[in-house]
This record gives C-alpha cells, structure tokens and sequence, in this order.
C-alpha cells in the first residue's frame, strides 16, 4: 500500500481525544490514536509527519504522572502538545507548571500572535474553550509566548526552529470557533502535509489492498444490514466479486421485519449481486442468553455466538479463510484497544469476540474510519441515501435495549413498542432531525388501571439523543404531542405495557443504549 501522511495522536487520558482525531482528519491529513505508553521506536517506524499530545486528567509534575521520553521532541518531527500535552512539553523540556489560584473552565478571550504559524489567518482576539487547574509559568528555552488570556499568561507557545508548538486550551472543541483553523495551520502548514486523505482514495485504496490480501481466497462478509457492515459487504464485494458471501444471521434481536427488509436489499432479489445467506438462528440465541442478567455476558454471548454461526457457515461453503466485519474506530477506542479510555462497554464487533476464531483472518476495511467518513465511503460506494443515513442499530440488537433477562416474550415487546415510535417519529418528519432514537423495555413491572381491572405489566422507555459523534450525547426535546400520540399507541396497541416513559439523560452521565 503506498505511504500514506500520518499525523499521531499521542493520548494522555484526555476526554476530547477522539475529537482531535476527526479535527485531523477533516484537514484531509490521516490521523491515528495511541497510547502515550507506545514505545518509541514505534513511532519512529511510523515516520508520521507530525504528532499531536493530548490532554489528561493529571498534573505533569506529579509522581507517576503520564509522561514521554524526551526524545520525542528530538526527532524533528513538529510536535503540538494540547492541554496536559503542552504543559508536560514544558516539563520535559525545562519549563515550570504550577497549580493555579483557581481553575479557568469555560470560553475564554485570548490575544494570539498572528505572526505564529498556529495563528495564520486566526483573529488577534479570539475565543477559546479552556480547562485547566495547571499553567505554564514559565517557558523551556528557545519557546515564546504566542497567546494569552487575562488569567492565563502563556495560552499558547511555540519553538518555531525546533517545530515545537504548545496550546493550553482545546482546539479541538466546537467552543474554540477557530480551532480547527488553529490545528489546520499545524497539520497543513508546520507539518506540511497535503492533505490528500479523501473518501475516493480510501475506497480504491482499500479495494487494492483487499485484493492483494485476499488472492483468490473465500471471502466470508459478516451483514447486519447496518450501515457499517453494509458497506464493508460493498467494498468487498467491488474488491472481490462473488470470492465474496455475505450471511446475514437473524439472531431474533432485530427489530420488527428487519430481518425481511434487509433479505430485500441484498437478497437475490435486490440490487447487490451478493452470495447472500440468511441464517435463522433466533431460538439458539434465545437458548444461550435465558437467565442471563448481567450486560457484559449478555454481550459476550451474544458476540460469541454470532462468530459461532459464522464459522458454522464457513464450514458449509468450505474452505473461507477470510472474515469481513464493519468495525470502525470509535468501536476500536471504545473497547479499549486503540487508546487510554477506561473501557466503556466491550462493543460486539471487538470486545466481544472469542479468544479464539476459527478464519485465518480477520478484515476490518472500515476499521480506522469514524462514522461520518464511512457513510462518505457508502455514498462514494453508491449505497442508496436510506441506507447510509440509517440510524444506528448496535449489534447486539435488542438484548441491551432489553434490560435484564431477554426473553421471546419481551423481544415482541420491544420491538412493536419500537416500531410504533419509529413510526410516529418519521411521522412528525422528526427522523432527520434527532440522530438516534428507540424504544426499550425496562425490567420494571408496576400496577395499572385499564378497563376498570388492574395490570401489572412492564414500563417501556422511550430515547431519543441529538449527537454528532455519539461519544457525547443530550437528549432530543422530543415534542410532547408526538410522546403522548406514542404513549398512547404503545399501552392500546402493544399487549404487557402498562406505562410509558422518556429517558432525559444526556452522555454523560448515561450512554445511548441502555447496557
Ligand atoms: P453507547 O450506548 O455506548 O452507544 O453510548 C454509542 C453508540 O454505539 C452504539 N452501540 C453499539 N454498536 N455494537 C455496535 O455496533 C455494540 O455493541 C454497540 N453498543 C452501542 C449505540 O447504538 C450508539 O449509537
């Protein structure tokens, strides 16, 4: 594969690190996450053309405090230490961070030096999203200050001859309004990428390096019918044709009739000439997960058993020795693997997977993509727009939106509740609006009146979130005719629901789903 322009994101525990990935790469340069703990000598394999050090929780002149050999800043290669990254540069190197009277948390007025090739083209005065107890008191040799804010003295800093640069505030958030011109100037500009990461150059370049791997091996593509996988399913089946066969396994956690929309879209009937195998496979499902509570073994379960019936289906065509799967990034990093982000959740197509896999390998094309980038890829891939903008569906399905012991009974539920506020959703031309939103059954019975004769039956819960980039969430202000149309639609039309209720949570504190 040819070499690509890298930039590395070197992360110190910082919450927004993720962001500073997407900022890098929405100036068209590739942008990967790392461990602050990864070895040097990894880095210099890399020859990225510039690295980025997030913030953290920390304070770098703490005992035991995250920290990187000095040799970083001796590669020549630019560095940009944000945050914690900019004041353990300072540390590193000489300088003084002190703990301040009080923390500045907010937007704040800076004054920037334009003359800084951070500030090409960015106002004198500027706003900026600061997060700080520690300040940079003094500057390491060879740095000057290039911004600062009435309680901040060096906001920003730079050693221009060594391509050192240190912001103390978050370019990456949408409350600094220029900071995304601010990491622009260093990737484009200090690091002197070109930025010639697009969609179209990831399409062929994937199919290019697909076909090379897989040769003339048989090609097993793992299809939910989701956005991820449905594109990964198009970018193999471009790379390698009918090498290629897709199966779908209804593992009877889908949500009503999907299991028969997506047989229409990729079946023999639909527009994809796909190998495609459907695989009813819900009662084995239903067997393995009755009695069980717990959500991460839920997950497992889950997760386990669909590799399961995949390597059963494999065995059928004979010979496979590849497995397709629609992992993207934000699953990679929520799982634990990519960065220094306690792990949230095991998401199915990562964490939940077996020690052991019977493929000879595992291909993940979609793996170093965010969610927006791999809808472009869908689009570039000529996916119809219903499918790309699809809401997301997670993959363990219903079996976390069904909180406690999942059971036939209960999958009904859910799943009529669901589609009764799927309907009167898209109904009320809310759909394109509120970015994720679902019914889910709570574990909760309670009383009821209904026809003069008492209930006791369960609560479904209704949510909707706004989110760009579902790391961070709030809860949509969902109108509160449409909740009462939906509430009363559920407790006439759905048998075993007495009470309706809506989820306020934003994530934080919450996540989207419910286990
Ligand atoms: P949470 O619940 O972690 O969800 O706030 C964030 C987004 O990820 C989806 N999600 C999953 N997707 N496999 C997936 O493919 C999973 O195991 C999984 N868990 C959550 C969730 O629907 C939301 O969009």
């Amino acid at each position: 594969m040819d070499k690509r322009e890298t930039v590395i994101v070197l992360d110190f525990g910082g919450q927004y690190n993720q962001l500073v990935a997407r900022r890098v790469r929405e100036c068209h340069v590739y942008c990967e996450i790392y461990s602050y703990k990864t070895d040097i000598a990894k880095i210099k394999a890399m020859a990225p053309k510039g690295i980025i050090l997030t913030g953290g929780p920390n304070s770098c002149y703490e005992e035991g405090a995250p920290t990187y050999n000095k040799e970083l800043f001796e590669l020549g290669i630019p560095v940009l230490g944000l945050c914690y990254g900019a004041q353990l540069m300072q540390h590193i190197l000489g300088g003084k961070v002190e703990r301040a009277d009080k923390r500045e948390y907010g937007k704040t007025e800076i004054s920037v030096d334009t003359s800084s090739a951070l500030f090409t083209d960015v106002s004198p005065n500027t706003t900026c999203w600061m997060s700080h107890f520690d300040y940079i008191s003094r500057l390491a040799e060879g740095f000057v200050c290039v911004a600062h804010s009435a309680d901040c003295p060096v906001a920003a800093c730079e050693d221009s001859d060594r391509k050192l640069y240190g912001i103390q505030f978050h370019p990456e958030v949408l409350h600094t309004p220029e900071g995304t011109k601010m990491l622009y100037n260093f990737v484009r500009g200090v690091c002197g990428c070109a930025g010639d990461w697009k969609m179209d150059s990831f399409v062929e370049q994937s199919i290019r390096t697909i076909r090379e791997k897989v040769g003339d091996g048989k090609v097993l593509c793992a299809l939910s019918g989701g956005v991820d996988s449905s594109v990964a399913a198009v970018l193999l089946s471009k790379a390698v044709g009918d090498q290629l066969t897709c199966v779908f396994v209804d593992h009877g956690l889908l949500r009503k009739n999907e299991g028969d929309e997506v047989e229409a879209v990729f079946g023999p009937s639909g527009n994809y000439n796909l190998n495609f195998i459907r695989v009813n496979a819900q009662q084995r499902f239903y067997s393995k997960l009755a009695g069980v509570t717990e959500p991460e073994r839920k997950r497992k379960i889950i997760g386990e058993e669909f590799i399961r019936v995949f390597e059963e289906e494999a065995k059928k065509i004979g010979a496979v020795d590849f497995l397709v799967q629609g992992t993207i990034y934000p699953d990679v990093v929520e799982s634990g693997l990519g960065g220094e982000s306690a792990v949230i959740k095991s998401h199915h197509n990562v964490g939940g997977l077996p020690d052991y896999v019977d493929f000879k390998e595992i291909i993940e094309p979609l793996r170093d993509l965010f969610k927006d980038e791999v809808r472009k890829a869908g689009l570039e891939l000529g996916l119809p727009d219903y499918l790309v903008f699809r809401q997301p569906f997670p993959g363990p399905g219903l079996g976390i939106r069904i909180i406690g012991e999942v059971t036939e009974e209960k999958v009904r539920i859910v799943q009529d509740a669901d589609f009764i506020y799927r309907e009167e959703i898209a109904k009320a031309g809310l759909d394109g609006d509120i970015n994720q939103y679902f019914a889910a059954l709570t574990n909760m019975r309670s009383v009821g009146v209904m026809g003069d004769e008492r209930t006791y039956d369960y609560a479904v819960v209704l949510r909707a979130v706004r989110t760009i980039d579902f790391m961070t969430a709030e809860a949509a202000q969902v109108p509160y005719e449409v909740l009462n149309r939906v509430m009363n639609r559920i407790i006439n039309e759905v048998r075993g629901v007495n009470r309706v209720m809506y989820d306020l949570t934003s994530k934080p504190p919450g996540t989207i789903e419910f286990e």
